[in-house]
């Protein structure tokens, strides 16, 4: 019975949901929360109605990536998210928690009730996109988004070009299959640093290992964002570099944006 009652919830809420973005990797680090909140933030340029889950229970960095200050209201048995400033709508644990420095120490079946709550209990509302920001790996909480999403429109991978990363990026691409997670594309993050001084580009940590992955394992790329110290920037101050029109990196975001809208349509 209780179960029934579950699943109609999220048949309401899933109903309400035009389309769902899970972002994943093998590894910790890549760049995946700050890929999430760049895709949210240009959607929501778009005029798009955009949610943002962070599932990372343990490292939860959304709420600042995005600038979300605030803390959710609760009314009986609902949660509100927060909205930024320009109209996203997020849930982190890291913004119902008091402000310390204590970790959250939780066990599986303790995550995923929380993540299976921030889907059920939190009030989303009518959203063109919710976007899942997933902590590294292929653990507790992907598997509850996976089980909980009926109909899930796919996961965009992201990835760093060096071998250490890439080779996570099997797993990831493996899980995506055996739960039945529609594969977008993968993103080689960290590509490449331009000298602001020479101009002259290097490769830190490598490049085009992303691409090449991509095509061995017959799945799409969807583009290279290079390491900028303005996206780490935008990330410490709340305000995601999709912002910064004048920005090139800004541009690249919004390419793969513009891909991840037609892949999923
Ligand atoms: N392309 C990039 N150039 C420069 N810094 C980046 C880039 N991508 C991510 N970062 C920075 O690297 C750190 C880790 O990124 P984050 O998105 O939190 O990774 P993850 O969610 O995969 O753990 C953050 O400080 C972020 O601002
Ligand atoms: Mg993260």
């Amino acid at each position: 019975m209780k179960k029934t009652k579950q699943k109609n919830t999220i048949k309401t809420i899933t109903d309400q949901i035009n389309k769902s973005i899970v972002v994943m990797s093998g590894k910790g680090g890549v760049g995946k929360s700050t890929v999430a909140a760049n895709i949210a933030m240009q959607l929501s340029n778009e005029k798009n109605k955009v949610g943002l889950m962070d599932c990372d229970i343990h490292g939860p960095s959304i709420p600042k990536i995005i600038g979300a200050k605030q803390k959710p209201t609760q009314n009986k048995k609902t949660i509100n998210p927060i909205e930024t400033e320009t109209g996203i709508k997020t849930i982190s644990i890291g913004s119902l928690q008091p402000e310390t420095d204590e970790p959250v120490i939780w066990r599986g079946p303790l995550k995923m009730k929380a993540i299976e709550q921030f889907f059920t209990d939190v009030n989303w509302g009518k959203l063109d996109y919710l976007i899942f920001d997933l902590p590294p790996g292929t653990g507790d909480e992907p598997l509850t988004i996976a089980q909980i999403l009926p109909n899930p429109d796919g996961t965009v991978i992201v990835t760093t070009p060096q071998e250490v990363a890439l080779q996570t990026i099997r797993k990831s691409v493996k899980f995506a299959e055996k739960v039945n997670l529609p594969i977008i594309g993968l993103i080689e993050n960290m590509s490449g640093f331009k000298c602001p001084n020479c101009q002259e580009t290097t490769n830190i940590f490598g490049s085009g290992g992303g691409k090449k992955l991509a095509l061995e394992l017959e799945i799409p790329f969807l583009g290279k964002i290079p390491l900028d110290p303005e996206i780490m920037e935008s990330g410490e101050q709340g305000n995601p570099i999709v912002n910064n029109k004048k920005s090139k990196t800004s541009k690249q975001f919004q390419k793969i944006t513009d891909q991840i809208k037609n892949k999923i349509k």
